[in-house]
């Protein structure tokens, strides 16, 4: 530790800076709404939670746009991004972008869209919500899933994208 750095209390920007210094995974979650349009947003805040019963979770900021959707809907779906998926992680982050345009994702009948070529899927059954601050913790259970091997993983560290290979 750097006895050099005074512990101080949190304000929202130092705060953010702190939390950018965590590297973390990055996924896509989506699910679709009653009327089967689908919606999506970047994610850092996947969590592998539990093998038995298999189960994942994702915290979603409530001013999200796509936060009614996913606070309505049964099911979600996380892709994990492998480094080459930047643009896709930009234009989830991206509030009011065409986010399925590229046609990237499998939409299969009723079920949420997953990323064709993700290094890692969960499709899930919403299992809970839970408050957490200014984010709803969701919490799935996974009812399939595919992955691969080949290839990095994306991780986001510092405010910046970066690959870690396997
Ligand atoms: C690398 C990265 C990680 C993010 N992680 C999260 C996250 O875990 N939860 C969240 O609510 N927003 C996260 N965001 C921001 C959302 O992706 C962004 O605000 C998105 O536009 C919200 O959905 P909306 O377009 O429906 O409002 C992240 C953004 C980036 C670039």
């Amino acid at each position: 530790m750097n006895a050099h750095t005074p512990m101080l209390r949190p304000d929202p920007t130092s705060l953010k800076q702190s939390f950018a210094l965590f590297p973390s995974g990055v996924v896509i979650a989506t699910t679709i709404d009653a009327q089967g349009v689908s919606h999506g947003f970047t994610a850092s805040t996947f969590v592998p939670l539990s093998v038995e019963p298999p189960m994942v979770l994702v915290c979603l900021n409530r001013s999200a746009q796509c936060y009614d959707a996913f606070l309505t809907s049964e099911r979600f779906a996380v892709s994990v991004l492998r480094p080459e998926h930047q643009d896709i992680a930009m234009r989830f982050a991206t509030r009011g972008a065409d986010k399925f345009a590229d046609r990237a994702f499998d939409t299969g009948a009723g079920t949420p869209p997953v990323l064709d070529c993700a290094l890692a899927a969960f499709e899930c059954s919403v299992a809970d919500r839970h408050p957490g601050g200014d984010h709803i913790i969701l919490t799935g259970l996974v009812e399939r899933m595919r992955h691969t091997t080949q290839g990095g993983a994306m991780v986001h560290f510092a405010r910046s994208f970066h690959a870690v290979e396997i």
